[in-house]
Parts: C-alpha cells; structure tokens; sequence
C-alpha cells in the first residue's frame, strides 16, 4: 500500500500565522500538523509516501526532505492550483500506479490507533474505505448517510440540511478504481473536483464503499481555535520527560515536557506543556495546555493555553497571556516609562486582543 498526503492549499483561515508560511508545518505540542501525519502513516507499516504541494512547497520539502528521519520514501506531486482533494489524486495517478493507497490531509490531527484500520483495508477486498466521525456542525463538513445496514447511501459536501451528523474525517483509503472517479466528476459550484463527489460516484456505480466510525477525537486544524484545540489534546497525551535544565528554583510538574538545551530558571510550568529545544524560561509562569517553540525566550511573564512559534521574545509582559498563537521572531515587550502607550509593529493580519 502507499500513502498520499495532501499539504498543498492556502490556509486562509490561519492567516497571519500562514501567511508566509505552510500551515502543515504548524507545530502542535512542537511537532508540526505534517510531521505527525507522516508518523501515522509509518505506523500502518507503509514507506511510499506522496506529499501533494503547492505554493508552500519549497518548505515543506526543506522541512520533511527524503523522508529518511522517519524512514520513509517521500515523493513530492506539485498542485498548480488548489483544485479540489480529486484533483490532488487525479494528478498523484503516476505515483500511485495501480497500488491501494491510504490518503490524509496535512492539516489533520487525530488521535491514534487507526494503523490497524490501514492494514485491515490493506488486506480486503473493499474498493474504498472512509473514515467517519460525530460531529456537532454537520453543515460545514462533507456529511455520509448511511442506510438501515450501515452501508454509504450518499455523501453531501457542506450540506445546508445535513442528513446525519457523521461528518467524513480526512483519512480515505482507495483501489486503482477511485482515478476512474476522480475522471468522471465534474468541479463543484466552488469550482473544485470534490473527493465527497468522487466518493458518491463509486457508491453509486456499485463498488464496495465501507464506512468506519472514528470514536476517539479528531481535529481539522483550519481555524486558530482549532490549532489550539489539538494542542490540547496532543498536550494531554503525550509521555512527558525532562532532558533540559530545571534550576532548584524552578517548579516543573509531571505533566511537563522540556527539551533538549532547554533552560527553566526561577519559574512554575503546570502541564501539560512543552518547552522547546533552547528556549529560556526566567521568572516566569507557563500554564497548562501551552507549548513553547524552540529558541523562545519567555522573562518574567506568565502565559497559559497558547502555543508560541520559535526565536520569540516575550519579556515582562505584566498581565496574563491566554488563548493566543504567536508566531516566530515575534517580540513583545512592556516598558514602565512614561507615557503609558502600547508600541506595535504588526504584520498584515495580525490580530492583538488588549484589556
Ligand atoms: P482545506 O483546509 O480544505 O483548504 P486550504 O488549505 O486551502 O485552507 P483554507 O480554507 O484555510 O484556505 O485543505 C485541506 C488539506 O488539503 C490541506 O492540507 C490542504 C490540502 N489541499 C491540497 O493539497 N490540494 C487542494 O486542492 C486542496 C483544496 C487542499
């Protein structure tokens, strides 16, 4: 079987964060969205990985390289245009040949265990199989309803009505039949080869479909809140261990992860949390569900529930920092003297929320 991950698109919705950079290299508990895909897929036992690019390319292929970290071949499929989650397979045909395939989105985080599902659809005779999940919103997903025998009936993308609220989760498997599909579809009224098409198309001209509900969580990190969300829950998963310095000063509990290099002087950290390779943690407090990235620096300041990218500077910083995401190099600062003014320098997008 092969893997196929689709990192290509825009990431709109994380703007700024993404702005200039791919949102599958977003670290969560400071590994990035993409790398723990790859890991999952590793896991099912599979080594042939595609990785669908687009603009965002040249970094994801300096960030992942040939794959051997992991040892696994990666294959990169350049995207002209982020046509539809069809057309990334339409155009990964060369790759895939005529093997089984297992498909993730780059963006998606979910909670482990599904390796056995891979190797199941490995080894049966189902022409595809899509993994389903509960979700509160149906209407802003692509939606399956099932039938009395718990067989695909339909799939709807976005469903103004939605029929059940088993919502698709970004993992498909697929045979050699799904190219025909993708090559019979038309784009949708957004203009994209839509996989939920793609996906009717097979149920409705007789091949096997077989549906698996997902019960653990499962999280589309399009949103900031989203990001937040899945750094929660990988945060509250994680084996945590200390390789850094922890000074005698310090209070570090056990549900904190400090990496290699880095420094904890005269400061409380409460897990789960994690504190990047070199950063420097002085006098400070880092709360529950916060990663910090690698190189940051954090001096008499508190922050909790956010995730700081790396090279950033947040220095005594008077009140609580909470529910934020904030980017690399960043600095923020406080000065005492007077006139009390807040001085910014702000990219484009950028959103700053002050009492
Ligand atoms: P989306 O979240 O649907 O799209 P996006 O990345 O453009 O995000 P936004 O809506 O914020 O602008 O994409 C899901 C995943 O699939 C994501 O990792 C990007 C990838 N993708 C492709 O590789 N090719 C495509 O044509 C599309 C639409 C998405």
């Amino acid at each position: 079987m092969k893997g196929l991950i689709l990192s290509g698109g825009k990431g709109t919705r994380l703007y700024p964060i993404t702005f200039n950079r791919a949102k599958q290299l977003v670290p969560v508990a400071n590994k990035p969205v993409l790398f723990r895909v790859i890991e999952a897929i590793k896991e099912a036992g599979i080594h042939d990985i595609g990785i669908v690019i687009g603009d965002t390319g040249e970094e994801i292929k300096a960030a992942a390289g040939t794959g051997e970290r992991w040892g696994v071949n990666l294959t990169y499929i350049p995207q002209d245009a982020p046509l539809g989650l069809a057309h990334a397979v339409k155009i990964s045909q060369d790759f895939l040949g005529d093997e089984r395939f297992v498909m993730f989105l780059g963006d998606n985080v979910i909670q482990g265990g599904i390796s056995s599902l891979i190797r199941q659809f490995a080894h049966s005779d189902w022409n595809s199989q899509v993994v389903l999940t509960e979700v509160d919103q149906p209407q802003h997903y692509g939606v399956a309803e099932l039938d009395e025998n718990g067989r695909i009936k339909r799939l709807i993308e976005k469903p103004r009505n939605p029929p059940s609220n088993l919502a698709l989760v970004g993992i498909y498997m697929f045979d050699k039949n799904v190219f025909t599909a993708v090559n019979s579809i038309k784009p949708s009224w957004r203009g994209e080869l839509e996989i939920t098409d793609a996906i009717q198309w097979l149920v409705e001209n007789n091949f096997a479909v077989h549906p698996y509900i997902h019960r653990g969580w499962w999280i589309d990190t399009g949103k900031p809140i989203d990001m937040l969300e899945a750094n929660n829950r990988v945060l509250a998963e994680l084996t945590h261990t200390v390789d850094g310095f922890v000074d005698k000063d310090s209070k570090v509990d056990h549900l904190v992860t400090v990496e290699r290099g880095a420094e904890i002087i005269n400061s409380v950290i409460r897990g789960p949390a994690i504190i990047g390779e070199e950063a420097r943690i002085v006098n400070s407090y880092i709360g529950p569900f916060t990663s910090i990235f690698h190189h940051t620096v954090i001096d008499s300041s508190e922050i909790e529930h956010s995730i700081v990218l790396d090279n950033t500077r947040i220095l005594g910083i008077p009140s609580r920092i909470e529910d934020s995401i904030i980017g690399r190099e960043v600095e923020i600062t406080y000065s005492p003297i007077k006139p009390k003014a807040f001085k910014m320098t702000l990219g484009d997008h950028s959103k700053v929320g002050l009492l």
